[in-house]
């Protein structure tokens, strides 16, 4: 889509952005605010343990930082505070939990009231994870975030941000497609994400009785996320650095348009 047609289509969208304080999503929201000022409202998801908080964590690490250089300088600091006093809402949540763990019903109904444009962008985007912190955020997360928006009433668009390491061997044009729940890139085999969860549960009961210290349990766990993984790589011929819920989101998708995005991989700093 042309860059203006988007522009034109975010004015007086209310829009809701999780990962907001993670290298991209920091990126989208400066953006968003520049070239298109008279977006409504942009709610974005931080975790904290309160509003304060979250707002605390949206000011120090968001606004103040060399990003916003560009946007003080042209309408000034004055004009940028008051923008983002009117516009930015930042809302304390983990996407780990069912309604981002947000207890305010206040808010939440507003939220399932106003949202229309929903950006998934949270993650953990470390490779070494532990398998059950990364099945709650990248897998699991993603399935809360759409369920948050089967509940928002004039959600038109949900883009869920991925990654670009899933890969298997293929020759010729690839052309993109929407998976199927449990489809793997090699046509014999089939992937179960309560197989997955099932095998964390027991590793984690397992753990649990050998009454370990939580460095230790966190070393196993991580050692399980690469042991997974390689199973993948081998039976499915899939390289997947990073566990991802393409397949988990297709079963649960909102009655909107839905897109999945890989960006390319940017330099930080
Ligand atoms: N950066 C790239 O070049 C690139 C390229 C291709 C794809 N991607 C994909 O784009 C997505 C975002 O990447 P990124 O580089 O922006 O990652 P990032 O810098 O690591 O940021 C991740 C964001 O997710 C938040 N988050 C993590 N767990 C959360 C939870 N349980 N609840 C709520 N928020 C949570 C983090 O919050 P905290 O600040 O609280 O940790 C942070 O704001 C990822 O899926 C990544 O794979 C990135």
């Amino acid at each position: 889509m042309e860059s203006s047609k988007i522009q034109q289509f975010l004015e007086g969208k209310i829009i809701f952005i999780t990962g907001a304080t993670g290298f991209l999503a920091k990126i989208l929201v400066e953006k968003i605010l520049r070239v298109q000022p008279n977006v409504k409202k942009l709610y974005l998801l931080v975790r904290a343990s309160d509003t304060k908080s979250a707002k605390k964590r949206f000011y120090e690490e968001i606004m103040q930082t060399e990003l916003f250089k560009v946007l003080r300088e042209k309408i000034g600091a004055k004009n940028l505070n008051s923008l983002v006093e009117e516009k930015v809402f930042p809302v304390a949540g983990d996407i780990s939990f069912e309604d981002f763990g947000i207890e305010n019903s206040e808010i939440k109904d507003e939220m399932f009231k106003e949202i229309e444009i929903i950006i998934n962008s949270a993650a953990t985007t470390r490779f070494d994870e532990r398998y059950d912190i990364a099945m709650n955020i990248n897998v699991l997360g993603a399935v809360n975030v759409l369920k948050f928006a089967k509940r928002c009433e004039k959600v038109k668009i949900i883009v869920h941000v991925s990654t670009a390491y899933v890969c298997g061997e293929g020759e010729g044009v690839i052309p993109e497609k929407s998976f199927i729940l449990g489809e793997t890139l090699n046509k014999n085999s089939y992937l179960d994400i309560d197989v997955e969860r099932k095998v964390i549960e027991d590793k984690l009961k397992e753990l649990e009785a050998q009454q370990l210290t939580s460095k230790e349990v966190t070393i196993a766990m991580k050692d399980l996320g690469i042991q997974r993984r390689r199973r993948r790589e081998i039976e499915y011929g899939e390289v997947s650095k990073k566990l991802t819920p393409r397949r988990k989101a297709s079963r649960t998708a909102a009655n909107a348009s839905c897109s999945e995005t890989s960006p390319k991989t940017l330099p930080r700093g």
